[in-house]
């Protein structure tokens, strides 16, 4: 019965088992999980976008090797989350409905220009270095096949946060005109990344049931305060200046000082009102609707197999 399912799914968690998709779960559990796998699987497809725009004019064959294996990472991460999402009984057709339909959020920092080619490192270093301190706590996740799909996310992560690190450094080390490109793209980039780890701790509805289901390992705020401190020294060996004159470590409070993050923004974004959100998403649509014709050949293939396969 009921009462004990649910004394069953409580021992697991407080065990730190995983709870594995033919499991009983509550079903608010089931939903919490759908709502935040779809939206990293969003935000993995949709993040391709911004770095694609600079792979036909990468400014060698090198980073351009490098740039389309990173963004052939991210689709792959995507269609992991995607398939995790699926075990909990929400089909692909319909997470990709959502998110066409502008009905479903994915993380806003993919909604900003990328206007010059210092945008790919200081997107690798600060977009994906942000991931990394978000996603590593996520591969300990107490549902399994969303903890299993980050373990094999983070390895990758590592190499597209070096990547864009090592870009910064090139560019650093260059002209004055190549070192200012790099500091406005760390200007442009640095509160974005801040605020894709949540607003505040006391302004976060599903923080409090994640955390106590050991989907969510750290708050928001914790998770933001372990990357500032993570940019920092790095800052330091880039020579560039991360655009808060207010930070600073405050020794008795044993925590990162900051300038207050725009939240205004940050919920404008939100609401489809951020600079490219319209773009994004239309392009997911286009996308979508040009490759069409290869989900109907592949579909009517499987199909003459079957029946084939029948005899
Ligand atoms: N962008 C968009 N929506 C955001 C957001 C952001 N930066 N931060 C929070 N939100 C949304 C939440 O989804 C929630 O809305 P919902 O209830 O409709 O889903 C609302 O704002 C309140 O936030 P909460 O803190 O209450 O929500 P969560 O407990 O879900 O915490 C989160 C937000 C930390 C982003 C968490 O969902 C999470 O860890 N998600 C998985 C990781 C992820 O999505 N990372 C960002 C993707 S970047 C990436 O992976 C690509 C990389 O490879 C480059």
């Amino acid at each position: 019965d009921e009462a004990a399912e649910q004394a069953t799914f409580d021992a697991l968690i407080a065990a730190e088992q995983r709870i594995e998709p033919r499991d009983w779960m509550p079903e608010a559990y089931r939903k919490t999980l759908i709502r935040q796998i779809s939206q990293h699987a969003h935000s993995e497809i949709i993040g391709m976008q911004p770095e694609g725009n600079w792979i036909t004019r990468a400014p060698s064959l090198k980073r351009k090797a490098i740039l389309m294996a990173k963004v052939q990472d991210e689709a792959g991460h995507g269609l992991y989350l995607y398939s995790a999402a699926q075990t909990l009984g929400i089909t692909r057709d319909e997470m990709t409905e959502q998110l066409i339909a502008g009905k479903a959020k994915y993380s806003s920092i993919f909604n900003y220009p990328t206007p010059t080619w210092a945008d790919m490192g200081a997107i690798g270093w600060l977009v994906d270095g942000a991931a990394i301190c978000n996603q590593v706590p996520l591969c300990r996740a107490s549902y399994g096949p969303y903890g299993r799909a980050m373990v094999r996310i983070c390895k990758e992560e590592s190499f597209h946060q070096r990547q864009g690190f090592e870009i910064l450094l090139a560019l650093m080390q260059g002209t004055p005109a190549q070192r200012q490109m790099a500091q406005d793209a760390v200007n442009r980039w640095y509160w974005p990344s801040l605020m894709m780890f949540g607003p505040p701790d006391d302004e976060s509805p599903n923080s409090a049931q994640s955390m106590e289901w050991k989907i969510k390992r750290f708050s928001n705020d914790e998770l933001r305060q372990r990357f500032v401190g993570m940019l920092v020294p790095q800052a330091a060996v880039l020579g560039v200046t991360l655009p808060d004159p207010e930070l600073r470590w405050d020794e008795d409070a044993q925590r990162w000082h900051m300038s207050e993050i725009d939240w205004t923004e940050f919920h404008e974004v939100l609401r489809g009102r951020g600079p490219m959100n319209a773009e994004r998403l239309r392009n997911r649509r286009n996308a979508h609707e040009d490759g069409a014709w290869v989900r109907e050949a592949a579909a009517e293939y499987a199909r003459r197999q079957a029946a084939r396969a029948e005899g």
